[in-house]
């Protein structure tokens, strides 16, 4: 019997949601360059982001999570101990506060966790139950959050780190319990809530070939013989700069070669903090090396990085003086690694080595939206192609004899004779290596509406 129910939609909309929420947003970055989301969809790929529902509160970070991903993942608002902190009482607000968010934007949600040792309340960890009792504890957990998101999430990370690193099984209070079958029962009551939900295993330290991972090989090859409903495993990927598994192909290769589907589920990859711009490289060759592993092998079903940007990373919490993982810096501003990404995935791969802007790395798209008798509205784009950011822009042209600019929007236009600036407001005031803004004016004209020449980005030509 359903306790639960929520609001059935589609689980894609169309990606003009994603549009609308970025041109409200402001959206300053990236304009010209397709994102991360457009690029993944070309080849059929997720590309997700681990999102924390309540820091959709600032702003930057749910353009980031909304423009650039595909996918999200809850970081913490699905685990059990979020869901159902005491036996039949259930929290749904930061769940489907991201589901709904991942609505609006046309984005796909992968579900994270049902079944794990840890962020397990003690209701449940030190409950004392028998095995039957636990088993129901289980059902009424399992069925209730599956059912509840079946038209929105798409793939369940049933069982969350069943290995103990030799390859043993974790001693939880499931294993205990039941036995290692607690994981085919796992995946047996998901599967009855949903069967169309993609069913996964997900661990860390499982992707490269080694003890652990051909441990969960053999699990996922004896579950698959019994018929046991698994559709996937997570590898996780929390890796270390530099230690990429040189075996991560492989062991992605061996996975689908059972006809699985695998998955990067929590990518990111830690140094020692702060990170100098030598280990951002480095990094970001990482990056690059995890893509390739996946894109290699036609089972691998995409990426998913562990967090928006470095501000919000587990990392330093758990590895005092480590994280700078994540492909967004502090400032949410895209690092190396995010270029590395982008260019893995097709793109240009950003803003090449050069000067930096206030050396003339810029560049202008000045638009005619809209032209009457004696009138036009012009959009202008500004973009950053040098390396460094530019904290303050300041763009200054010569207006064309018989134009009066007349209004201006998203920016502060200011004329002196035929000079004229327009500066940033508060909100696009900085743009980042690679990033753009746009804003706009309403001029009068006396018949025509040539576009000027010559524009200086903080006094250096752009093109
Ligand atoms: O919500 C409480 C808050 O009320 C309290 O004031 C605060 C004080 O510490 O703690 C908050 O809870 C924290 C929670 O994240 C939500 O922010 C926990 O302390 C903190 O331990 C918890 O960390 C999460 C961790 O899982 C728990 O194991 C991380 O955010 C999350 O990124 C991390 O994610 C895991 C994956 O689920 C599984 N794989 C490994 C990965 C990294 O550890």
């Amino acid at each position: 019997m359903k306790t639960t129910t929520r609001r059935r939609t589609a689980r894609f909309l169309a990606p003009v949601f994603a549009l609308a929420l970025a041109l409200s947003a402001g959206s300053p970055a990236q304009a010209e360059d397709p994102s991360l989301r457009d690029l993944a969809d070309r080849h059929g790929l997720r590309m997700g982001v681990a999102v924390s529902a309540h820091l959709l509160d600032n702003a930057r970070y749910a353009e980031i999570a909304a423009e650039q991903y595909n996918s999200v993942t809850h970081e913490n608002e699905l685990k059990w101990e979020t869901v159902q902190p005491q036996r039949g009482q259930f929290n749904w607000s930061g769940g489907d506060r991201l589901v709904d968010f991942a609505q609006a934007n046309g984005q796909d949600v992968y579900g994270h966790t049902l079944v794990w040792h840890s962020q397990l309340p003690s209701w449940v960890a030190d409950g004392g139950f028998s095995a039957p009792e636990l088993e129901g504890v289980m059902e009424e957990h399992i069925s209730t959050v599956v059912d509840r998101y079946a038209d929105d999430i798409s793939h369940w990370d049933v069982v969350n780190e069943a290995f103990n690193e030799d390859g043993s099984f974790r001693d939880t209070v499931f294993y205990r319990t039941l036995g290692e079958d607690y994981i085919a029962t796992s995946l047996e009551m998901a599967h009855a809530a949903d069967p169309d939900a993609r069913l996964f295993i997900n661990d860390y330290n499982v992707e490269g070939i080694n003890a652990k991972s051909d441990a969960l090989y053999e699990l996922a090859s004896s579950l698959l013989d019994r018929g046991v409903p698994l559709h996937g495993v997570g590898l996780q990927s929390h890796l270390i700069v530099g230690q990429v598994p040189s075996s991560m192909q492989a062991n992605i290769q061996r996975f689908a070669d059972l006809g699985l589907e695998v998955v990067v589920t929590e990518l990111d990859i830690r140094t020692n903090t702060p990170a100098s711009e030598q280990q951002l490289q480095a990094q970001a060759a990482d990056y690059t090396r995890v893509f390739q592993a996946c894109m290699a092998v036609d089972g691998c079903g995409g990426v998913t990085v562990w967090g928006v940007g470095d501000a919000n990373s587990w990392i330093p919490d758990v590895f005092p003086g480590q994280g700078d993982a994540l492909p967004y810096d502090h400032q949410y501003q895209p690092k190396p690694a995010y270029w590395a990404m982008h260019e893995a995935l097709g793109g240009d791969g950003g803003p090449g080595p050069g000067p930096g802007p206030g050396d003339g790395d810029c560049s202008v798209t000045y638009t005619v939206v809209n032209r009457w008798n004696q009138g036009a509205v012009i959009d202008v784009t500004v973009r950053n192609t040098g390396t460094a950011a530019v904290d303050g822009w300041s763009l200054a042209w010569t207006r064309p004899a018989g134009q009066q600019i007349t209004s201006a929007w998203n920016a502060t236009v200011t004329q002196d004779g035929s000079a004229v600036t327009a500066e940033g407001v508060s909100w696009n005031r900085t743009l980042p290596p690679g990033g753009s803004v746009t804003f706009g004016f309403q001029i009068a004209h006396q018949g025509q509406a040539d576009a000027p020449s010559g524009f200086e980005l903080n006094g250096a030509a752009c093109d």
